[in-house]
């Protein structure tokens, strides 16, 4: 596999050497010499990729990829010489890989597992230069861009390190993938490009991130947002709905490209997301969905150890498409079982375990996977960001677990999932006292411009004082509070049902732009304000109560995604019901 073979940045040439020993996934071979830690090997004939793991002056013990059956003893051993690397191409958009970046193919709901063998045939494409013979071009620069079958433009740049004067430019047209598309400095520009995953792709400097990624999750946009290069952890117990709102959110947000990493989770949800994917257009530009999407699947059903690698080969991919100037998330399905691939790894080799069999290092490989993340000045200085969005699945739901716990430290923001929304099918089941955004304070207006702040503090105080009546209202019954507190309880169900829900089955509902959470925000606000004007003048709280509230709870699943009128006539039907003030 072309992936597998290239020599990336800085490759040695080590001797060919022998198989030792397999024990399960790890195996040793001899040293023969420059061999060095994190290096890949292809083991046996049937070229087993395998990562180093330790290594003494005469052995090296290599942790596989794949499975071992057939590896024996003094089969050959092939070093390459340079740690595990991905294959960065514009032709990844649209692609299902594992976690070496090696395509996978679909059959029905089955992934199977990549393979070494066999390269594919590479795509072509249309190049458009963007420099002449003669000019200079540092590090970072576009030399032109490429336009793959998809219609997906990228620019093809200057690798970090490189730059001089161009010697020499592709004709515009048709290029096969490896061509050479310009000459910089003495350097051979391709569009197709090597980088050990491992290593974060260098910027020229990191930015605030300041700029809303729209999710299309009301919950979210509207009380817990996300700033593009910004980190959220999304915890939950067994099936209170973390990969149906990361799905969902790999949908509709407003992101240019999508990096999913399905990471030990099942193989038939990967399968449908990839169906999903293929299927929906894309509102933004009426494509494919599938075209801004790169899908890293590595399900349960696959070898646990490229399980490890998958997660920065994702982060790599998305370094890989900010550098072109585009704004990417991350998704990591779920880094919990990722974690676990970790926890075998050091069982394996041998570590003295931490934390409930965690090795040692646990906590730095969360923060460098997290720190990956970020809003940037690109080489070539323009911007970018990556946005990592990661699934977190505590035992039991305790938070207190060390992948929780050590996560937590790593973000700037936590959508937690509740089990008890989750029961009450009440969906998404964020929890609104569980969950924070740091990025919050900073994000006090909608990509259109409309203040946020004013609406976020009303609804988050609304939820609060529900929350606070609520065991009383369990214990006396809410007949029994005074009429304000009265109309504080039924505010709390209006956001809840009216806003915060979302069906992630429902054409319309499934995602909502900021015009429409803004306006059943206000519209919701609007009724509550009108309920309580009348319980102030004297209107018998049950009279308000028993008002039907049906059209403010259904505007949500009525309107379209980006429909508002609908919404505020469902909004001046409830308050003519209502009445004025008397
Ligand atoms: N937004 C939603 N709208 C409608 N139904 C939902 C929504 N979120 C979750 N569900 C329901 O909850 C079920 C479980 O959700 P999901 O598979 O996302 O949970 P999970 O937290 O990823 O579980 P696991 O811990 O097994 O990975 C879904 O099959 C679906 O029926
Ligand atoms: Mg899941």
């Amino acid at each position: 596999m072309a992936e597998l073979t290239a020599a990336g940045p800085g490759a040695r040439r080590p001797a060919a050497s022998r198989i030792l020993r397999v024990a399960g996934p790890l195996v040793e071979v001899a040293n023969t010499g420059r061999i060095a830690m994190n290096d890949l090997l292809l083991l046996g004939p049937a070229q087993v990729p395998a990562e180093v793991v330790a290594l003494t002056t005469s052995r090296v013990t290599a942790q596989a990829y794949e499975y071992t059956g057939g590896l024996a003893p003094g089969q050959p051993c092939r070093p390459l010489g340079h740690p595990v690397t991905a294959r960065l191409s514009p032709a990844l958009l649209g692609g299902v890989y594992d976690g070496l970046l090696r395509p996978l193919a679909t059959a029905g709901d089955r992934l199977a597992p990549g393979t070494a063998t066999g390269p594919a045939p590479g795509p072509r494409w249309r190049f458009t230069p963007a420099v002449a013979t003669g000019a200079q071009a540092g590090e970072g620069t576009a030399i032109g861009e490429v336009c793959t079958e998809g219609g997906q433009r990228t620019r093809v740049l200057v690798p970090p390190g490189r730059g001089g004067e161009v010697g020499h430019v592709a004709d515009p047209g048709d290029q096969a993938e490896d061509a050479v598309l310009a000459v910089v400095g003495g350097t051979e520009i391709r569009a197709v490009t090597d980088w050990p995953v491992r290593r974060p792709r260098p910027v020229r400097e990191r930015v605030p991130a300041r700029h809303p990624l729209t999710t299309g999750q009301r919950v979210i946009d509207l009380l817990f947002p996300v700033a593009r290069g910004s980190t959220v952890a999304v915890p939950g117990g067994f099936g209170t709905g973390k990969t149906v709102l990361l799905q969902q959110i790999a949908k509709w947000c407003d992101a240019d490209v999508i990096v999913y990493v399905g990471c030990g989770e099942r193989g038939n949800e990967m399968a449908e997301v990839i169906a999903d994917f293929a299927e929906l257009p894309d509102p933004r530009t009426g494509g494919r969905l599938a075209d801004r999407t790169v899908i890293i699947a590595n399900t349960s059903n696959m070898p646990m150890m490229a399980r490890e690698a998958s997660i920065h080969t994702g982060a790599t991919v998305a370094e890989y498409f900010r550098d072109t100037g585009r704004d990417v998330v991350v998704i990591a399905d779920s880094t919990s079982r990722w974690a676990e691939a970790l926890r075998e790894f050091a069982s394996r080799t041998g570590e003295l375990p931490a934390e409930e069999g965690y090795p040692a290092g646990l906590a730095s490989a969360l923060a460098a996977f997290y720190e990956r993340a970020g809003a940037v000045r690109t080489l070539g200085a323009g911007p970018g960001s990556v946005t990592v969005l990661g699934a977190v699945s505590p035992p039991g739901g305790d938070l207190a677990e060390p992948v929780t716990a050590h996560t937590e430290r790593c973000v700037r923001g936590r959508w937690a999932l509740d089990r008890d929304l989750a029961y009450a099918r009440h969906y998404p089941a964020l929890s609104w006292s569980q969950s924070f955004s740091r990025d919050a304070d900073v994000l006090t207006a909608d990509p259109a411009g409309r203040d946020t702040t004013g609406r976020r503090a009303a609804v988050a105080g609304l939820l609060a004082e529900a929350d606070r009546l609520a065991d009383l209202v369990d214990l006396v019954g809410a007949g029994a509070l005074p009429p304000p507190e009265r109309v504080s309880v039924l505010a709390g169900r209006l956001v809840r049902e009216g806003l915060l829900q979302q069906s992630a089955l429902s054409a319309n509902d499934a995602h909502c732009t900021p015009a429409k959470t803004a306006a059943l925000a206000d519209a919701v606000l609007a009724v509550v304000a009108r309920c309580r004007s009348l319980v102030a003048s004297g209107t018998p709280p049950e009279d308000v109560e028993r008002a039907d509230f049906t059209p403010l709870l259904r505007a949500r699943e009525d309107a379209g995604p980006d429909d508002t009128a609908p919404v505020h006539a469902a909004r001046d039907t409830v308050l003519t019901a209502l009445g004025g003030p008397r």
